[in-house]
């Protein structure tokens, strides 16, 4: 599958590397583009830079780049994610502010009616979070909170991860096996 990745600045950037792991083992299309305060992050959770996010990419962007190949409606990538979302993206998705790489690309994947989800991180949550993601969710954008399950008795962080990489795969409709599903009692 083609996939867009966007990466910004919330807390949670441990989700966005897991879930480029999996894209990047299942041989995706992965264009991946990171918000300045996305590189921060990933640097301060996971000691991560612009090389290993590269490896792990197909393409990876300059989120400054408006002219890049996903800013256009013509560009056919299947599902988009945003991975950890701040609340300010989240606001910029609503109000339509097509200002940088990932909200443009997110702002066409609404407009040409695809798959996109937003992973988003904050709490407690504002009336004004609240409000932008029920815009969002009306227009048939997916609203994921990162907010991990604890009943498949994860025993470790990267554990907890996987899950939620694998949730959000399930969202973008990319089959996957990468965690445990619930048998029922
Ligand atoms: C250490 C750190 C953690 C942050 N965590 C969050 C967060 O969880 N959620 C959020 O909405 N913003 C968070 N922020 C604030 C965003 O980084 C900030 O609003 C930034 O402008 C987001 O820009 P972007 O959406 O272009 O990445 C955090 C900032 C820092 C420095």
């Amino acid at each position: 599958m083609r996939i867009i990745v966007g990466i910004t600045g919330a807390s949670g950037a441990l989700y966005a590397l897991e879930l480029l792991r999996h894209l990047s083992a299942g041989r995706h299309e992965v264009h991946v583009v990171v918000s300045g305060y996305g590189w921060k992050l990933l640097e301060h959770e996971c000691g991560i830079g612009k090389g290993d996010i590269a490896t792990l990419s197909s393409y990876l962007h300059d989120n400054e780049n408006l002219g890049a190949c996903i800013a256009s409606g013509s560009f056919r990538a299947e599902a988009m994610i945003i991975v950890p979302c701040s609340m300010r993206t989240l606001a910029a998705v609503a109000a339509g502010l097509a200002d940088n790489l990932i909200c443009r690309a997110a702002d066409v994947m609404i407009k040409e009616r695809k798959n996109l989800v937003l992973a988003v991180r904050e709490t407690p949550l504002s009336a004004v979070h609240l409000e932008n993601m029920l815009k969002l969710a009306r227009l048939g954008v997916g609203i994921m909170p990162l907010s991990p399950a604890f009943y498949h008795n994860p025993q470790s962080i990267a554990e907890l991860a996987t899950a939620l990489a694998g949730r959000i795969m399930d969202n973008l409709a990319i089959p996957n096996e990468v965690y445990k599903r619930w048998q029922g009692y």
